[in-house]
Order: C-alpha cells, then sequence, then structure tokens
C-alpha cells in the first residue's frame, strides 16, 4: 500500500470512500493500526485521559505531544500522521502556533495538526496553511473548553448552535483546512455540513454520514474501563482477553507451569 498523503483524502470524499482514522501514543500500537491498513493515525491529547490517567486534556505539554509523536511515527509505513495541538501551544499567538505547530512536523515527523476551532482560530489556520504546515480543524465538542461549556456535552442542538458550527465549518475550509472533526453533534448536523464542503469531515459521536470516523484506539479496542461514552464501540473485549491473559500467567508462575521446557536453555 502506498503512503498516504493528504490529497487522497479529497479524492476519498469525491469517490465516497470513507475514511478510517484512529488515535495511537506510542510505536507498538501505531505499528498495529498501521499494518491493519488504517487511513490516518492522530496522536490525539487524549493521551491525557487514555496514557496519563489525567481528568481532561489541559495539562497535556507541547514536549509531550512532540515526543509521543516521535515514537508514534517510527511504528508507521502508510498511513498519514496527524498530532493534536494541545491546550495554550496555538491559543497565544499565531506567532506562537506557527513555531509549536512546527515542532510537531520537524520533531515530531508529524504530517499535520489538529486544533480546537472557534472563529478566534480562524486567523491561525489560515497563517499555519500559508507556512505549509496542513491543518485539521476540530469543531463540536472541544474537550480544552470544558470548563467554558462545563462538561463533556453534545453541541448544536439548538438552531442557532447548529448553524454557527455550519458557518465555522466553512470558514475553517476557506482558511485551508483539510480535514474538519465534528465531535459530539447531531447525525444530521453533521450530515448537513459534510455535504456543504468539499473538504472531508471525520466524525466522532457524529453519525455515520461523515467523510470518515476517528475513535480513540483504547476506546475501539475494549481497553478503556466504562463507562465509555454511547458513541464508542468495542471492536473487541481488550480489557477481558488481557486481564485473562494476566490471571493465567500469575496462576503459571504460581504452580511453577511457566517456564515450561520450552521456555527455557538447555
Ligand atoms: O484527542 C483526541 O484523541 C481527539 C480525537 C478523539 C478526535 O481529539
Amino acid at each position: 500500500m502506498p503512503k498516504i498523503r493528504i490529497t487522497k483524502f479529497k479524492q476519498m470524499k469525491q469517490k465516497g470512500d470513507k475514511i478510517s482514522m484512529i488515535t495511537a501514543y506510542d510505536t507498538a500500537t501505531a505499528e498495529l493500526v498501521d499494518s491493519a491498513g488504517i487511513d490516518s493515525v492522530l496522536v490525539g491529547d487524549s493521551l491525557g485521559n487514555v496514557i496519563q490517567g489525567l481528568e481532561n486534556t489541559l495539562s497535556v505539554s507541547l514536549e509531550e505531544m512532540i515526543y509521543h509523536t516521535k515514537i508514534v511515527s517510527r511504528g508507521i509505513k502508510n498511513a498519514h500522521l496527524a498530532a493534536d495541538m494541545p491546550f495554550l501551544s496555538y491559543q497565544v499567538s499565531v506567532e506562537s502556533a506557527i513555531n509549536n505547530a512546527g515542532r510537531l512536523l520537524k520533531e515530531g515527523n508529524a504530517e499535520s495538526v489538529k486544533l480546537e476551532v472557534n472563529e478566534e482560530y480562524i486567523d491561525t489556520v489560515y497563517a499555519l496553511n500559508k507556512a505549509s504546515i496542513p491543518v485539521i480543524a476540530h469543531i463540536g465538542l472541544c474537550p480544552q473548553s470544558v470548563h467554558v461549556t462545563g462538561g463533556y456535552l453534545v453541541q448544536g442542538r439548538k438552531k442557532n448552535d447548529a448553524e454557527h458550527l455550519l458557518q465555522l465549518a466553512h470558514l475553517a475550509e476557506d482558511a485551508g483546512a483539510f480535514l474538519i472533526v465534528l465531535e459530539s453533534i447531531p447525525g444530521v448536523l453533521a450530515e448537513k455540513i459534510t455535504l456543504s464542503l468539499a473538504i472531508p469531515t471525520i466524525g466522532i459521536g457524529a453519525g455515520n454520514r461523515c467523510d470518515g470516523q476517528v475513535l480513540v484506539f483504547n476506546d475501539m479496542a475494549g481497553l478503556s474501563p466504562d463507562p465509555l461514552p454511547k458513541f464508542v464501540n468495542k471492536f473487541a473485549e481488550g480489557r477481558k482477553i488481557f486481564i485473562k491473559a494476566t490471571e493465567k500467567y500469575i496462576e503459571q508462575v504460581k504452580n511453577q507451569k511457566f517456564p515450561s521446557k520450552k521456555n527455557s536453555y538447555e
């Protein structure tokens, strides 16, 4: 399979081929999802919740994002590699956003960056694009704004909010974003946005009419503890499989069945 470049995503939309995206935070997982044929790997700032055991994504640092992006890049041969810009790495000024996004590309080997966008950051999307840094705009539920929104709530349910999100998606497209992530919005709104844009939309909790879908790897693989958001589907019972394996290992260590002869040197 050839390396996926960002131009491929628009072609996929035009052909009606759906785009698959998944998060990864380390080389081993990246190698696994790339081997499975995923189109795009996102080093999400969800690493705060998933890997660092934090309550939200706000304290994930740029250095941590660079480190995880670099190790994920070592596991990828074909998929497109995107990295999240963490909280306050693009909100302070356009200039610092370019420097910080540039570090994710130069030091982390990312091929694009994702930022949670509202009207305030459209200029930043434009400037990053001008600086040859491809941008994914994330709209709808924006976890970095959790203290403003008051929780992880479905967005765009009211008519005004829905119109606002549709407008925002167009502003992001006009500013040069090549993908739009739609998080936790009603399916009908996601469909409307998807049909009205030339660039693809990637949904998470946004129904099945988007041009693609993204999930957090640990949620998709059933590794995350319950409760999980309604939009998650567990495609495997990872926790059960690995807990069972660990229980067996413990048992065989205790009763000296492991290591057996075949695991031992003569
Ligand atoms: O941080 C993240 O993993 C994300 C995706 C879930 C879209 O933003």
